[in-house]
């Protein structure tokens, strides 16, 4: 196999009161490590094998009859980019590229903000909310269930997990207070400064020149 277990760049109590203890105890070892197990058991003595995770995702997103193992693969992925997209020390307004990025897209925090939380909002059911880069620019999206837009060609930034799981011992129901935790207290953007300075550093970014890729993808979901 060629993809590591997951593994989580902070300790589980390191985000409370944002999100406790409990919650990444039973998201990490519950969830996402169940995740990693059954896409290990289904790929271990195929032809699939020597695939890292991106290229797994991409190829059995191509097959439905694969399509189980896609799920299992591509949460893997979108939870390796969530735990990098939060920090103990994070939160508050984008520095550097990507607070250039925003502000040239958005026009001000407060708009990305609003923008960022209405789309959690609307989104119905289990997914993922995401700050990508396509074609030059930044783009809000939302994906439901284990949907990854790696597979159309964008490139992930930042991931949300909005699946009930990831906030419902803390918030409840209140999906809004959850967002509104990780952007006031934990929203990594070192995470997508990295990611953009693989785009191309400032000069390609700001001109929009550059383009998704798999090397780049994956700056994406460092592991710790
Ligand atoms: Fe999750």
């Amino acid at each position: 196999m060629n993809i590591d277990a997951p593994a989580m760049p902070f300790n589980f109590i390191d985000l409370e009161p944002a999100i406790s203890r409990d919650t990444l105890v039973f998201h990490f070892l519950r969830h996402q490590r169940v995740c990693f197990d059954r896409m290990v058991a289904l790929v271990r003595g195929t032809e699939l094998e020597p695939l890292d995770l991106i290229e797994l995702i991409r190829v059995t997103e191509r097959n439905p009859a694969q399509h189980t193992l896609y799920r299992y693969a591509a949460e893997v992925y979108n939870h390796n980019l969530y735990w990098n997209s939060m920090s103990p020390r994070g939160g508050g307004a984008a520095t550097g590229l990507i607070g250039e990025q925003l502000r040239e897209r958005f026009g001000s925090h407060e708009r990305f903000v609003r923008e960022f939380t209405d789309a959690a909002s609307a989104h119905f059911g289990s997914g993922w909310l995401w700050l990508v880069w396509r074609a030059g620019a930044l783009e809000i999206l939302t994906t439901s269930n284990a949907g990854t837009p790696l597979v159309r060609g964008d490139v992930p930034l930042l991931a949300l997990d909005l699946w009930e799981h990831a906030y419902y011992l803390d918030h409840q129901n209140r999906r809004s207070a959850y967002v509104n935790a990780f952007l006031e207290e934990l929203v990594n953007w070192e995470t997508a400064n990295r990611a953009l300075a693989e785009l191309g550093a400032g000069s390609e970014a700001r001109t929009g020149r550059a383009r998704a890729s798999v090397p780049v993808a994956r700056a994406g979901i460092g592991m710790p």
